[in-house]
């Protein structure tokens, strides 16, 4: 009897040896595919599954943060009226956001969904150092490509995290929370959102924070559009 009980012992953690194994050979597999190019189709579903991988800050900031010199194709493009009217628009909210002391020339700033990255070039423009720009499409050099819902950074390396794009995020709630995970307490997070008519729709944007303190609100006009701006603090106290 002990006998067949310790050979039924014997073969369950093999079992259990075996599903760990397996598991973590899964988990490793597809960790690497966080930064290579996804079928857009895919990408979601393991942003989801493989939530959080830990990459270094550099991994999409080195580029980034080089003044390289732009290729032909966003030379052509960042020499037309509209990105000129698309930046300064931009930055004309940082220059508020300076005024109430959130950005400053040496603050690290991550933006997030930055599209072609007009937010990347108007805080470079005013003489902010070190500014990431993230989105799901590589516009090079200012705009690197990552999923905004698994942000490939550690936790609490930026002083200030800005986002327009919240409007747009599948999962607004997984977006703030990876927002407020790279964003050092004690930092900043500034989010601009279609205009809210009422308090309550402020409130829905706020209840999505929840390592944050509210700053204020105010009305933005961005690219011609009437945008409402949300500011927050990370919470000094909380992880
Ligand atoms: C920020 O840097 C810009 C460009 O170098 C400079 O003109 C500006 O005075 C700086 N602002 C502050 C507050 O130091
Ligand atoms: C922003 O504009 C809306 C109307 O578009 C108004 O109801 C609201 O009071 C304004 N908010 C602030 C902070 O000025």
């Amino acid at each position: 009897m002990d006998g067949q009980v310790q050979t039924l012992l014997n073969r369950i953690s093999l079992v259990s040896a075996a599903v760990a194994t397996l598991s973590l050979l899964y988990l490793f597999s597809h960790t690497s595919l966080s930064c290579r190019p996804l079928d857009p189709r895919h990408r979601d579903a393991l942003a989801l599954t493989f939530a959080r991988t830990p990459f270094p800050r550099s991994s999409c900031e080195a580029a980034a943060r080089r003044p390289l010199p732009p290729d032909k194709r966003s030379k052509r493009l960042q020499s037309t009226r509209d990105w000129r009217r698309r930046v300064d628009s931009y930055a004309a909210l940082f220059a508020t956001l300076r005024s109430r002391g959130v950005l400053g020339n040496a603050s690290r700033v991550l933006c997030v969904a930055a599209g072609a990255g007009h937010d990347v070039a108007a805080l470079w423009e005013s003489g902010v150092g070190d500014v990431t720009g993230v989105d799901l499409v590589d516009v090079p050099p200012l705009v690197r490509r990552c999923d905004p819902h698994n942000l490939p950074f550690f936790d609490g390396v930026f002083d200030l995290g800005f986002s327009a794009g919240l409007d747009e995020a599948l999962f607004p709630a997984r977006f703030v929370e990876e927002m407020e995970r790279t964003v050092r307490r004690g930092g900043g997070i500034v989010l601009v959102v279609e205009r809210c008519s009422s308090e309550e729709e402020v409130e829905e944007v706020r209840a999505l924070f929840k390592r944050s303190t509210f700053l204020g609100v105010g009305n933005a006009t961005l690219v011609g559009s009437e945008m409402t701006v949300i500011m927050m603090k990370r919470k000094s106290t909380h992880p």
